[in-house]
């Protein structure tokens, strides 16, 4: 058993191979290219994947330079330097999960029982569970500590696909803690090889310093907090936690009005817990994302469609809390690009963004297709990172993954196993069946 503590940054388990000066992967029973216009996709636009079929992709060093069929590929670049046969696999974008909590110290897995036993997320908060029991642990660990602890978790996200992931804070409550989880994410990202987008999330929870003083936290939160997580160049968002018992909707706008001027991302925990008027800050304040959205009210859904707001599904939240699931497919009628993530977190402890494919498909009504571009375009949009990566067009960085399954479906079908065989990050080859092995 690994013990706490132990833990330093190391290089991942098996260092992936160095950059080939050129890859190519031909003859991919389906190549999902998520190719189309600039931006986040919505209504059908989320049903087309580009599929190649007979489909191959050609790489130089850490960018994809060629994407066609496979027969066009081949005449256009015949001499790779090194040709993975996909023949009976799908090639996709690698995952993009749009929303993790990957840096905390201890775990919660004695809530388990209490949640076996019925108690809801709130009662489980108020028995001294939740968000607050991780700060207590996450604010004794060091950074080094805690970016070993992030890295292993990031290493078991790359092997499950997820190239890309935004990583928040919300643990630390406290400048200088929160500075640390952020700068231990940035290094866990570096350790694992997982692209890390950091995001701060100092208005999590009102610290137990500031008890029944959240309007005085939410202040330090836009003043202190992050004049210092700008100038140490921390975090390229900022979030809040909108609900009940934790930041009301003045408070919320406060930290993330700060944060705009200041130039970072907005994303918010919206309508998770309750219809608490999440969707339409988000909407009035122009953020990037509105995450979660369980409750969201039709006005919200409105909002977010005008303002073209990024609503990010997190199912297995849903799963590990017994809340109901977001109504994805009203938000994609009402024309909400939609993007996914897992929430990975102490209290939805999950890694995988196939997991996370699967549970969209069966409870928040979207269709395999759908659930690729959320996972895909549509998170990589979600983290500021659209332009770069989340389709596989020339240019972009070679993010690929190959799945063991001949059609794009069963992504979604497959419950809680691991499809993806080969994972290509940056141009790099890593072999996840030996990361898993
Ligand atoms: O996204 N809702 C707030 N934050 C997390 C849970 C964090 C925790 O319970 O530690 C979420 O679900
Ligand atoms: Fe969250």
């Amino acid at each position: 058993m690994k013990r706490e503590g132990a833990h330093k940054v190391r290089e991942p388990r098996r260092p992936p191979t160095p950059a080939h000066p050129s890859l190519a992967i031909v003859h991919a029973s389906e190549l999902l290219t998520l190719r189309g216009p600039r931006g986040p996709r919505i209504r059908e636009a989320m049903s087309d994947l580009g599929i190649v079929e007979d489909g191959a992709v050609y790489i130089e060093g850490s960018r994809i330079v060629d994407v066609g069929p496979s027969a066009e590929v081949l005449r256009r670049h015949p001499r790779a330097g090194r040709t993975i046969d996909a023949s009976g696999k799908i090639v996709l974008p690698g995952f993009v999960d749009a929303h993790t909590h990957a840096v905390f110290a201890g775990s919660r897995e004695h809530e388990l029982e209490w949640k076996a036993q019925g108690l809801t997320y709130t009662e489980i908060a108020n028995r001294g569970g939740g968000i607050l029991h991780t700060v207590r642990a996450t604010r004794e660990a060091d950074e080094a500590t805690l970016a070993g602890l992030a890295s292993d978790r990031l290493a078991t996200m790359i092997a499950h696909g997820t190239t890309t992931a935004e990583v928040k804070s919300g643990y630390g409550l406290r400048t200088a803690d929160e500075l640390k989880i952020l700068q231990a994410a940035s290094s866990a990202g570096r350790a694992s090889g997982v692209t890390v987008v950091p995001t701060f999330l100092g208005a999590h929870a009102v610290p137990p310093e500031f008890e029944g003083r959240a309007d005085a936290y939410a202040d330090l939160v836009a003043s202190e907090s992050i004049d210092a997580v700008v100038s140490s160049r921390a975090a390229s968002f900022c979030d809040v936690f909108l609900e009940p018992g934790y930041f009301d909707p003045p408070q919320a706008r406060r930290v993330l009005q700060k944060a705009a001027t200041v130039g970072l991302g907005l994303k918010i925990h919206a309508d998770e817990l309750s219809d608490s008027g999440g969707a339409s800050l988000a909407a009035e304040l122009r953020a990037t994302s509105a995450d979660h959205l369980l409750h969201v009210s039709a006005a919200g859904v409105d909002a977010l469609a005008t303002a073209g707001v990024i609503g990010v599904l997190l199912p297995a939240t849903s799963l590990a809390s017994r809340l109901p699931y977001a109504d994805g497919r009203r938000l994609v009628d009402a024309g909400v690009p939609v993007a996914l993530g897992t929430d990975f977190n102490p209290n939805c402890w999950c890694e995988s963004m196939q997991l996370a494919i699967a549970l969209a498909c069966h409870h928040n009504g979207l269709l395999p297709a759908q659930a690729i571009t959320a996972a895909t375009i549509n998170s990589a949009y979600a983290v500021g990172r659209g332009d770069t990566t989340g389709s596989l067009e020339a240019g972009k960085a070679a993010d690929v993954l190959v799945c063991d399954a001949p059609a794009h479906q069963h992504l979604g079908y497959r419950l809680g196993g691991n499809l993806v065989g080969t994972v290509v990050r940056g141009g790099r080859i890593i072999e996840t069946r030996a990361l898993t092995k």
